[in-house]
């Protein structure tokens, strides 16, 4: 016999007796699959309230499927490189899951458990098969004026995005799948150690006093105690927890290391975690616009300049015509871009060429 039940913990255990399905028609989970906690904040951050399950609570594990959700093809991403992109509403549930799965491994290693390796690796799987194009970086940079997110649900989101950026950046560096892969690790682990940080200091809402941005830093070092050693977690990935915001030029933290000292790897993951944090708002700080925060870090000689010059050159890809939205929500075009400096566009609205001044103002590139 069937049940309707409510997603919450007394589902933990249960089997459903029916497919779960998303509004845009993707499945989320066959019949006989058995829920696991994950599986729970999966239903949630799709936004599933009520599934139907069997009346056997300990029921017949049928299949042994990976909780990265699979749509309807079975393909862990959906997205290989010989199909379209994704639809729109497809690709916010795929990140909302992939989210959940980063909430929950960056809490477990916070409380000194072992993340879930296996399903993390199965999300790089995906993203390996997928974002060939090189200028798919440009849209992981988003602009987000807003800080009123929860700053956990903040954080896992930020993960996802520094390992995809990192493991993009790996690719155009013409690195092989495994650097890649280790790559997207190092970014996903990166900020580990701010799971351990005071919540007073994650909803701090005004500028930090230096006591508490000394505490604030420790995150590095706290990400690294949970890291270092642990089976299935190389040492570059621990190495990104500790060293991501030391700096070419050595005005970084915690060791001030300068240069050659710092591990490629955590070069990347340096400038993928300084893109995408700079483009989010916080509580104690606002947003950059998209071209004020590639600009500043793709011009500042304190990343490394072979990161910078692999991401500027796929800049200089970019159509004429391709069109920017700005900070007011009106889209503009570049009408011209320079390829010495392929961050200096003319850009146009109708037949109005804008001041040099708008570039400030781009928030979003469509590629
Ligand atoms: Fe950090």
């Amino acid at each position: 016999m069937a049940l309707r039940m409510a997603v919450d913990n007394a589902l933990v255990g249960r089997v459903l007796s029916a497919p779960v399905v998303l509004q845009d028609g993707g499945r989320l989970y066959d019949a006989g699959t058995r829920l696991h906690e994950r599986d729970i904040e999966f239903l949630r951050a799709f936004g599933i309230t009520a599934v139907d399950v069997t009346d056997e609570p300990g029921g017949p594990k049928r299949n042994d499927r990976s909780t990265v959700p699979r749509p309807k093809d079975g393909h862990p991403s959906g997205g290989a490189a010989d199909r379209p992109r994704e639809r729109p509403k497809a690709a916010a549930s795929e990140k909302a899951a992939y989210s959940a799965l980063m909430e929950s491994g960056l809490r477990r290693i916070a409380l000194g458990a072992s993340p879930p390796l296996g399903e993390w690796r199965a999300m790089i799987k995906a993203w390996l098969a997928e974002d060939a194009d090189p200028l798919f970086w440009v849209g992981l940079i988003r602009h987000e004026p807003r800080p009123e997110i929860h700053p956990h649900r903040y954080l896992a989101d930020h993960a996802v995005r520094v390992g995809r950026l990192s493991l993009h950046i790996a690719r155009l560096l013409g690195m092989s799948e495994a650097e890649q892969t280790q790559a997207a690790l190092a970014g996903l682990l990166a900020d580990a150690g701010m799971w351990r940080l005071e919540g007073r200091l994650l909803h701090h809402p005004g500028l930090y006093s230096a006591e508490e941005r000394r505490a604030m830093q420790r995150h590095a070092e706290l990400g690294y105690e949970r890291l270092k050693g642990r089976m299935g977690i190389s040492a570059e990935a621990a190495f990104s927890a500790l060293l991501h915001h030391e700096r070419m030029d050595g005005s970084g933290y915690p060791l001030a290391l300068h240069g050659e000292r710092i591990p490629r790897l955590v070069r990347i993951v340096s400038v993928a975690d300084a893109l995408t944090a700079g483009a989010c708002a916080r509580p104690h700080r606002p947003a950059k616009s998209w071209w004020a925060i590639v600009s500043e870090v793709l011009g500042s000689q304190a990343f490394a300049a072979e990161v910078r010059e692999a991401l500027l050159a796929t800049l200089r890809r970019l159509p004429a015509g391709a069109r920017v939205r700005l900070v007011d929500g009106r889209v503009a075009t570049i009408q011209e871009s320079s390829a010495e400096q392929p961050l200096l566009w003319t850009l146009v609205v109708g037949e109005k060429t804008l001041p040099m001044s708008a570039l400030k103002d781009v928030v979003a590139v469509e590629v």
